[in-house]
């Protein structure tokens, strides 16, 4: 699946098929091809075009054109990242700049902001390794996976030094479990709701082990393709497939002597699983496409944030793998089952963004206290952090309110979905399908499969909703 931002692109434009020019109209630009309107092109239908398009000057790229409704075609680009970068990339995102909100949330930006502090998403598109790595993953969400890809990219890490904080007995548990699983080296399964820190509490058993001076490896088994997590994985070796240039090492491997963080295993496809539980039999494997038997030294920490013996009675995980990875388990509790730790959390991170930032607050009001207490914080840590720290920037008092905090937002789902006070069935059906395939959209990072799978409908339904409701592209 490939998504990125794109641009209604109502231009003509020229497309150069073995020595025939064609004068069509676009339709939309992305960073991945152009769509273009026009019957004629069937003849060109699967041939490798040169596309010439004027953006701030007229620019020529290869691609692939390949029909995508009756009259209507993709001509995906084949070009250099780097030639994408500097031509569709710096027009694609000199829009969204002077659109001024995010393309997939629609939050107001600010020009050279590189990601959306909303959603996550990037929309610097001006650098080669961003074009590469939406065109490896072929996703629109570059979330956390650039930041640790390419930490340059972020001047502002978003959660530098760590500190797990909490008073409450459900964290406490937590921390107990962390001291006593980092003494040995068997599997551990974290199991929690989003935004509870598994990853960090995975970080915190490898830094107390002994682990702790070799590599803490993240796999997140949902954000890689099914037909790259083996590879990914395992590694490979020159000539495995058409574009093994060179062997890679897995990161299995590259994890050696350390410990393999599998998030979100619940994901991970049933025939990858299989792969895995042999892994796990006696720790050896091979190279995708090699013959070579290799032995690596990891520990296994799993999460999940899925129920996974329900998974397992729906036939979706394997038993036996539930078996191996469940030997010690942590559970983690959502935050509003440790209210304890909500005030204590809000304080740390009060005092760390306003001193970041240079304001003197000194806390919050009681109302703003007691409403903190209250939410239910579905998004739990991460969404708390989140909305402190867009008080702290909002505020110029020294006491943050109620109102600063702006929490509620999901409890008025109904009537912020409703259109006004209209009582039009199919307008307000509308949009309520817009809002949920945009959620989908966002929570899934635009796989297509997943968004599938939450919203309940066919994969070529969720591309049609896309398309319908123009999830992702630059307004204005
Ligand atoms: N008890 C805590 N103290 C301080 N920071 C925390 C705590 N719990 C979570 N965080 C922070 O909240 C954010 C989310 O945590 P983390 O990424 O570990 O959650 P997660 O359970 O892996 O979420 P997801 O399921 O969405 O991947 C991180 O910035 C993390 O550092
Ligand atoms: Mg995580």
């Amino acid at each position: 699946m490939r998504l990125s931002a794109r641009i209604k692109y109502e231009n003509n434009v020229f497309i150069d098929c073995h020595r025939e020019i064609f004068s069509v109209r676009g339709v939309n630009l992305s960073l991945l091809g152009l769509k273009v309107k026009d019957k004629a092109l069937s003849v060109c239908d699967h041939e490798d075009v040169v596309v010439i398009i004027e953006l701030e000057e007229d620019v020529s790229l290869r691609g692939k054109i390949t029909r995508f409704r009756e009259d209507e075609f993709v001509i995906t680009f084949n070009e250099d990242p780097d030639l994408i970068a500097s031509t569709v990339g710096k027009y694609l995102t000199s829009k969204i700049y002077k659109s001024g909100v995010c393309p997939f949330c629609s939050k107001k930006i600010e020009e050279g902001e590189r990601y959306c502090r909303r959603c996550g998403m990037f929309f610097d598109y001006t650098k080669p390794e961003v074009v590469r790595f939406i065109q490896e993953f072929k996703v629109g969400k570059i979330f956390y996976d650039l930041l640790v890809e390419h930490p340059e990219e972020i001047e502002e890490k978003l959660e530098d030094r760590k500190e797990f904080i909490g008073v409450s007995n459900g964290i406490k548990k937590v921390f107990d479990l962390i001291r006593k699983y980092a003494t040995n080296d068997y599997p551990v399964l974290i199991v929690g709701e989003t935004g509870t820190g598994k990853e960090l509490t995975a970080r915190a058993i490898h830094e107390r082990s002994k682990r702790a001076d070799k590599p803490f490896v993240v796999v997140n088994c949902a954000a890689i393709p099914e037909n790259l997590l083996e590879s990914e994985l395992f590694g490979y070796e020159k000539g495995a497939f058409t574009d093994a240039h060179r062997r890679k090492i897995g990161r299995i491997e590259f994890a050696n002597g350390g410990t393999l963080f599998l998030d979100e295993i619940g994901d991970m496809p049933v025939s990858m699983q299989a792969k895995l539980l042999r892994f796990l039999e006696d720790y050896t494997f091979t190279r995708v496409g090699g013959n070579e038997t290799l032995h690596a030294n990891v520990r296994i920490i799993a999460a999940t944030n899925v129920n996974l013996e329900e998974a397992v009675k729906k036939g979706k995980f394997r038993e036996d793998l539930y078996y191996r990875l469940n030997v010690l388990t942590i559970n983690i509790p959502p935050l509003r089952e440790r209210k304890e730790d909500i005030m204590v959390l809000a304080k740390y991170f009060l005092n760390r963004y306003a001193k970041e930032t240079g304001k003197d607050i000194k806390g919050f009001t009681p109302e703003a206290e007691e409403a903190l207490l209250n939410y239910s914080w579905p998004g739990n840590v991460r969404e708390l952090i989140n909305v402190i720290r867009k008080a702290v920037v909002l505020t110029e008092n020294t006491y943050i309110s109620e109102k600063e905090l702006n929490l509620r937002r999901e409890d008025v789902d109904t009537a912020y979905c409703l259109n006004g006070h209209s009582l039009n069935l199919k307008e307000n059906i509308e949009k309520v399908e817009r809002e949920l395939v945009r959620r989908a959209f966002l929570k899934t990072g635009g796989n297509i499969t997943k968004m599938a799978k939450l919203l309940g409908i066919s994969r070529p339904k969720v591309y049609t909703l896309i398309e319908k409701h123009r999830i992702g592209e630059v307004s204005g």
